[in-house]
């Protein structure tokens, strides 16, 4: 069977867009990135003349923006399509549908001439540190690189300011002939986050830049981040597979189930008041800051669907403890439900009755919870 795309690029779901509207847009309006209705397809291919066979729906229409000088952090599980928006929204993977303005210039549309003046403003920060630096390069010439192609700085100059950006990021100038292998995970990533500086960009899209580390060296890249935030005024979009990484770091939080936003709020308001059952299952996995206190951790169960062929309805009801019959036929959008915040939007059929402890009770649990649910009817 052929099966083709439905969405060309350019094209959006009118009715997609309405019921997921602007998400985090700041209390000044001051918004850098605007996403709406993205859609990266994967063609799955098979036979001799390649004929498309499927489409992997890896991020399947998904609508966010972020602030200015704040940090969205993109939660999900593995395989849910975090790493997919990331690299749509620098070009680095063609979209199948919908549109990403950076500070009001509409990201593909452009051409060649502005695009790769934009890409100055925009960075990334790889998921891997050791795969994402090249092992033939020093470290001079990896943080470097990007002075001389866009053509800012060489020799003398370009050298200074990659000590500059070594030292900014903890590592001695010195560093500047060694190789990559000769570095810690940790040391890598600190490279990763001097090649991403050095454009002086506005935006960076942290790709899970601390998964790989060991937890006391999780801390010291974060602090460094937030530093530089702070220095630099940077905007971080900030991909994790687990809130307990975010907490902390991020003004507002977006959790992604196999390639939608399920639930989007501020940091503040997640935590407190989860409402989509998978936010409450991250959240469960939390620890809590008091030894006194504890809560009951919800395992899901059954394998995460497949992104080629989604359940119908809420993609979650398969593994959903509160799932109904609607559930399993009505696709929910983002909408904001009773006692939530005006920023909240939650993509559940039963949000209203939902409540922070309807799966996790947060006072005294001490084990897993598997089975034991409270239904809130
Ligand atoms: N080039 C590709 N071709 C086909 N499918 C792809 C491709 N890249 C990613 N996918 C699929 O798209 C889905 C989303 O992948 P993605 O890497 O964005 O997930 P992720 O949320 O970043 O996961 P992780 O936390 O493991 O990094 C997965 O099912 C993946 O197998
Ligand atoms: S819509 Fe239904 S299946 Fe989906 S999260 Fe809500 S209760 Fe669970
Ligand atoms: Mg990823």
């Amino acid at each position: 069977m052929t099966a083709f795309c439905p969405y060309p690029i350019g094209m959006t779901s009118a009715t997609m867009q309405a019921s997921t509207g602007p998400a985090t847009t700041g209390p000044d309006g001051d918004t850098i990135l605007e996403v709406r209705d993205l859609k990266t397809y994967f063609p799955i291919r098979r036979g001799v003349l390649s004929h498309i066979h499927a489409w992997v729906k890896a991020v399947d229409g998904v609508s966010f923006s972020v602030r200015r000088g704040k940090t969205l952090g993109l939660v999900g599980e593995s395989g849910c399509g975090k790493t997919t928006v990331g690299r749509t929204l620098l070009r680095l993977i063609p979209a199948t549908a919908g549109t990403v303005h950076f500070d009001g210039a509409d990201i593909f549309n452009l051409a060649r001439g502005p695009l790769r003046s934009l890409r100055r403003r925009m960075q990334i920060i790889f998921q891997d540190p050791v795969g994402s630096l090249n092992p033939r390069m020093t470290v001079g010439h990896i943080v470097g690189e990007a002075l001389t192609v866009h053509r800012i700085a060489r020799g003398a100059e370009r050298n200074r300011r990659v000590g500059d950006l070594l030292e900014r990021c903890g590592l001695g100038a010195s560093c500047m002939n060694r190789y990559p292998h000769e570095f810690s995970g940790g040391q890598r990533q600190r490279i990763g986050i001097a090649r991403a500086l050095a454009l002086n960009p506005d935006m960076i899209i942290c790709d899970e830049p601390v998964s790989a580390l060991d937890v006391s060296i999780q801390s010291q890249i974060l602090n460094l981040l937030s530093d530089l935030q702070e220095e630099m005024g940077l905007t971080y979009l900030f991909i994790a597979h687990n809130l307990a990484v975010v907490e902390h770091f991020s003004n507002d939080v977006a959790v992604m189930y196999l390639g939608k936003i399920v639930e989007i709020a501020s940091a503040e308001e997640i935590y407190r008041n989860p409402k989509h059952p998978y936010t409450q299952a991250l959240l469960s996995a939390v620890p809590v800051p008091d030894p006194t206190r504890q809560r009951t951790q919800v395992v899901l169960g059954g394998e995460v669907p497949s992104p080629i062929d989604p359940p119908p309805g809420c993609a979650f009801h398969p593994r959903c403890p509160l799932a109904i019959e609607c559930c399993r036929q009505e696709l929910p959008f983002l909408t904001q439900h009773a006692g939530c915040t005006p920023d909240h939007r939650t993509a559940c059929h039963r949000a209203d009755e939902i409540g922070p402890t309807t799966l996790v009770d947060h006072s005294c649990g001490t084990g897993e919870q598997t089975g034991k649910r409270e239904d809130p009817t």
